[in-house]
């Protein structure tokens, strides 16, 4: 069954073409246009900015990939979106042209929660994807990090996820971002951060673990980002130079990644998942990957318990931020694998884009 889905929640316009049935993944085209260059000399999303532009790309995104996938509109079966949440001129962008494309082509139209997206979004391997129903995965954790999310979920299955615990102020991504600029670093901050804290020293500033040691799965990153601009305070400005920055990345970073760590564990172990998901577009951060799999290989068998060792999935790299892979694949999954299409074939009658949807709700 082929899915073209696409996604415009944010500042990436994307479009996919997914084949798939329960055994089969086959990425038929996936374009990602990101608008990072647009942008930039805001220091953050302009959200009339980003809707404009992907009104402009988004049809020929799908013409491009609908040619790369080599099929016309006729072997399309369904056709998959980011309903929310997310900027809802964004969002509106992406929502009206699906619906178009379903009155015109009479198909069904799926609508998406970005949060899924991202959640199944490790599985978009052809090779895991042939045993992603298999009991020997679930029930998982999964994490969930991005620019606008910091969410912990269970997942009894691929199709079923229930919220553990949320930030209850910024979200991880946010922190980076954040950080970066109080250090003139380029936006986007996570992978500017990222890259500098590779020369620096993770001890080199004492920073909060925030709610590290309370008993639930909520975060907060606020705090550890004013934690970050006293420590920066204490300095005059010729003062902070490039190893100082460093420093404060790798400080910083470090105090994240303790706190992300410590409660996907935590809840690995509670619910004694058979595997730990973590996905969004902070999951590129390859010294969280690397600290991951040290401590699942690293526990001792006192620390948790109940926890047997646990398979860790992380999404391929183009696959962590935005993308409307993820989105074909959430789709997919929501109708049941395809079973229940004929439920989403008058949708585009009444979709409306919705930025706060909470997939808890
Ligand atoms: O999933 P995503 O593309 O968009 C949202 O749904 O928010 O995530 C974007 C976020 C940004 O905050 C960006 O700074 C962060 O992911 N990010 C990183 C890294 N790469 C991207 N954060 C830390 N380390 C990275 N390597
Ligand atoms: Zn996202």
């Amino acid at each position: 069954m082929n899915i073209l889905a696409l996604e415009t929640s944010c500042d990436e316009t994307s479009a996919a073409v997914i084949d798939l049935n329960p055994k089969r993944l086959r990425l038929a085209a996936i374009n990602i246009s990101s608008q990072i260059k647009l942008h930039a000399p805001y220091g953050g999303v302009v959200p009339e900015l980003a809707a404009r532009r992907h009104a402009e790309i988004i049809v020929p995104l799908i013409n491009q990939t609908l040619k790369q996938a080599k099929l016309g509109p006729a072997k399309i079966d369904a056709l998959a979106v980011t309903g929310g949440p997310g900027l809802i001129t964004a969002l509106q962008v992406g929502v009206e042209t699906a619906k178009t494309l379903a009155y015109a082509w009479h198909k069904p139209l799926i609508p998406v929660n970005h949060i899924t997206g991202h959640l199944v979004s490790p599985f978009l391997k052809p090779e895991l994807w042939k045993e992603a129903q298999s009991k020997k995965y679930w029930p998982a954790v999964a994490l969930v990090i991005s620019g606008g999310h910091t969410e912990i979920y269970l997942m009894p299955a691929l199709n079923k996820w229930r919220l553990l615990g949320r930030t209850l102020d910024d979200a991880v991504g946010e922190a980076f971002d954040k950080v970066a600029k109080m250090l003139g670093l380029p936006y986007p901050g996570g992978p500017a951060v990222a890259k500098l804290a590779t020369k620096g020293n993770s001890q080199s500033f004492a920073l909060p673990r925030p709610m590290i040691k309370n008993q639930n799965y909520n975060f907060s990153f606020a705090g550890l980002k004013t934690a970050v601009l006293y420590a920066l305070k204490k300095y005059s400005a010729s003062a902070i130079n490039y190893q100082l920055k460093a420093d404060i990345c790798a400080s910083f970073q470090q105090a994240a990644i303790d706190v992300l760590l410590y409660k996907i564990l935590k809840a690995a172990n509670e619910f004694k998942a058979k595997t730990i998901m973590v996905s969004g577009g902070v999951s590129a951060n390859q010294e969280l990957r690397r600290q991951l799999v040290n401590q699942i290989n690293k526990l001792p068998p006192t620390a948790y318990p109940l926890l047997p060792t646990p398979y860790i999935l992380l999404p391929d790299l183009r696959f962590t931020g935005d993308n409307a892979a993820m989105i074909a694949l959430a789709g997919y999954v929501i109708a049941f694998n395809g079973k229940k299409l004929n439920k989403y074939q008058n949708i585009w009658k009444n979709l409306t884009a919705q930025a706060n949807w909470e997939l808890w709700g």
